[in-house]
């Protein structure tokens, strides 16, 4: 295992010798005496896309809020950029399930908000023309002025991205953007995202359940047990060469046996990985971190 093209694992649990941008060090969510999970470890590189795979329930949208500063784990500690995370920050942008739009702003003016908000010295004017760009670049310019109730939920999910991606956040946060979506409409929104984080060299963490988007996007895929004391039971490795689009990466050499592993843990592994029985390569609690030089 290991060996095929586009398929590489990385140890779960041992941090690299710096810091990447963001470090989530052994982070941990209790309720009571049970732990969702626990002594949870990965980092996200600079402008790298991490994915994470699991299934429902193991506490996926717990650890994006976390990261979010959206709420505090219980255990270990969150680093991004060297500071410790206590709270949420505009530099870390979180498109939601749901797209959260203001129903009483038109999309123009949802995205121009978020822009004040950002940027609270730019007039008016400035972020109203922002707001315009940030739609065309999501094919949204003709539906500027419709509010929420008159879009569809594509468009909507459109919206939300195109506001996400205005705020150039350091960090993109997305919980399944695009579960709620038709087949057809969440193809063409994930190659939007493609796009859109390749120009920006975007940094992202997104979680989904459709293993294909993560191939598509991710660079590293964090495969998460079931609950509870979940943990990151592995990492993939996703060497399939970029440019990736919906119409080519099924042709690639490697394609295969990546979305194989990564299923095969979905429907068989994910349920045996023992919290108390590690894998071999598996360190719990793991030496401190070297602080990256400035
Ligand atoms: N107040 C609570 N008491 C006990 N357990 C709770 C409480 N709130 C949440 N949980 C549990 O926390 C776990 C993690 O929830 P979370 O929403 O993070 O899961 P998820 O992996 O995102 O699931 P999904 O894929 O369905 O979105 C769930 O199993 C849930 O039952
Ligand atoms: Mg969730």
């Amino acid at each position: 295992m290991g060996t095929a093209p586009g398929l590489r694992l990385a140890e779960p649990a041992s941090p690299p010798a710096a810091r990447p941008y963001a470090s989530v060090e052994g982070i941990a969510r209790r309720y009571g005496a049970v732990a969702v999970f626990e002594d949870v470890w990965f980092g996200i590189g600079r402008g790298e896309f991490v994915c994470l795979v699991g299934h429902s329930g193991c506490g996926k949208t717990t650890i994006l809020n976390i990261l979010a500063g959206l709420e505090p784990p219980d255990g270990g500690v969150l680093v991004v950029d060297g500071k410790e995370v206590t709270g949420p920050s505009l530099d870390r942008a979180v498109i939601f399930q749901g797209h959260a739009l203001m129903p009483w702003l038109t999309a123009a003016g949802n995205v121009a908000f978020a822009l004040s908000c950002r940027n609270p010295r730019w007039s008016r004017a400035r972020c109203e023309e922002a707001a315009g760009l940030a739609l065309a670049r999501v094919n949204l310019a003709h539906a500027a002025d419709r509010k929420p109730a008159q879009l569809s939920g594509g468009m909507k999910q459109r919206v939300g991205i195109a506001r996400a991606f205005a705020l150039a956040p350091k960090m993109m946060l997305m919980d399944e953007p695009f579960s709620a979506l038709d087949a057809l409409t969440r193809g063409a929104l994930q190659d939007e995202v493609a796009r859109l984080v390749a120009e920006a060299s975007q940094t992202a963490f997104m979680i989904t359940h459709d293993v294909d988007e993560a191939i598509l996007l991710a660079d590293r895929i964090l495969l998460m047990s079931n609950g509870p004391g979940a943990r990151i039971a592995e990492v993939v490795v996703n060497t399939l060469p970029r440019p990736r689009t919906r119409a080519n990466l099924h042709h690639m050499p490697g394609y295969h046996p990546l979305r194989d592993h990564i299923l095969d843990f979905l429907l068989t592994r994910s349920s045996r990985f023992d919290a108390k029985a590690p894998p071999a390569g598996w360190t719990p609690r793991t030496p401190p971190i070297t602080q990256p030089a400035a």
